[in-house]
């Protein structure tokens, strides 16, 4: 069987940890993987190759370039909304001038292979804003070309680079003689806050729900930062895996779009609560509003609409919010808990 070589930039993360897990059980799948930091043991065995290292290393990439061949790259480097937001100029350069770095990396694999390199690119709900409370509860879901008017870095950064993938797989130096376009196959998605059981997240605004679990499973007091009436969408981490998967399989011709909503369950903050006390009555959460993270959240869609997700390559979430809890979440967490 012929190997597929993958690169996994941000590999480290939550969700690399939840995408090398999954890659490594298909066959012929050569996982390359970098980040800032070592890559952690556990998903390291499952890479051909690893690098610590920035994506704003050019000669780093280009040495990886010029080592592997790539047929797909996952490009999940990137500085989430809460840092983003304390430090944005390094936010725009990883954020933005890593993803085109990235994408550059993908031309030069597609002219150095003669094929198309397929791009997959993680894009957040934080490229939405809603301009006040009111007008979020009044609009409810929203679809892909909807709100688009971003207000944290973060978001910015997401929108922008949806448009530098378009761009680069349909318009890339369009005057040239011989049209360049076509080299690189671009595909995001706009996932909601993620939840995993295996990973604590660190820098995003969606955390407040993944900490009160991870918390309470510890037995250790948690101030929420959000109101109790907060809602955004979130999805459970494999399903977030499995739709990123998807996508990357989808047949092009079956794709109407090049970024799509993906979306499981919108709970409020108190729901969630809740759920958390169901399992851990002696959880200590009081609800301790962050006046301006809580503007970000208000800004955010309560749900977003998945059904070209759904209609274009059959994306539907495995996990609603009782079976991620009951099924995934709980069991995982309490036995992370008790190591
Ligand atoms: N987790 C979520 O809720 C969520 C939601 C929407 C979108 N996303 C997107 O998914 C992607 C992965 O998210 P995650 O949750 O795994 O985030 P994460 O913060 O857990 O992981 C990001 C990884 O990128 C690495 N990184 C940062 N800067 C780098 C650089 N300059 N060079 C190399 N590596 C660098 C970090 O070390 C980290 O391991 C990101 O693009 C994120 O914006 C995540």
């Amino acid at each position: 069987m012929q190997n597929h070589t993958i690169l996994i930039t941000g590999a480290n993360g939550e969700i690399g940890h939840g995408l090398i897990a999954r890659l490594s059980q298909q066959r012929g799948v050569r996982i390359v993987a970098i980040d800032l930091q070592p890559l952690d043991p556990a998903i390291q065995r499952s890479c051909y190759r690893s690098y610590a290292g920035d994506i704003l290393d050019s000669a780093l990439l280009e040495n990886l370039s010029t080592g592997h061949d790539f047929d797909t790259i996952y490009h999940l480097a990137a500085l989430l909304s809460t840092r983003s937001e304390r430090q944005p100029t390094l936010a725009h350069r990883v954020n933005v001038d890593g993803t085109l770095n990235l994408l550059e990396i993908a031309v030069t694999q597609s002219r150095q292979q003669g094929r198309v390199v397929k791009f997959i690119y993680p894009s957040s709900i934080a490229v939405y804003g809603l301009p006040d409370i009111e007008t979020k509860v009044k609009v409810g879901r929203i679809k892909e070309s909807e709100w688009c008017v971003p207000r944290t870095m973060y978001g910015i950064n997401k929108l922008y680079c949806e448009q530098l993938g378009n761009y680069y797989s349909r318009h890339y130096r369009q005057l040239d003689a011989d049209t360049s376009d076509g080299l690189v196959d671009f595909r995001g998605l706009r996932f909601p806050g993620l939840i995993s059981a295996a990973t604590v997240p660190s820098g995003g605004t969606s955390d407040y729900a993944p900490e009160m679990l991870h918390n309470a499973a510890q037995g250790k007091p948690y101030p929420c930062f959000a109101r109790e009436d907060t809602t955004i969408p979130f999805m459970a981490m494999p399903d977030a895996i499995a739709a990123l998967l998807l996508l990357q399989e989808a047949p092009r011709e079956r794709l109407s779009r090049q970024i799509y909503n993906v979306t499981s369950f919108s709970p409020s903050a108190k729901e969630v609560y809740d759920r958390v006390v169901a399992s851990f009555p002696n959880a200590k959460v009081t609800f301790k509003p962050d006046e301006k993270r809580q503007a970000i959240l208000d800004s955010w869609p309560e749900d977003t609409d998945d059904s070209a997700a759904r209609n274009d390559w059959g994306w539907k979430p495995a996990y609603n919010m009782e079976r991620a809890f009951t099924e995934y979440l709980i069991p995982a967490v309490t036995a992370r808990a008790s190591l």
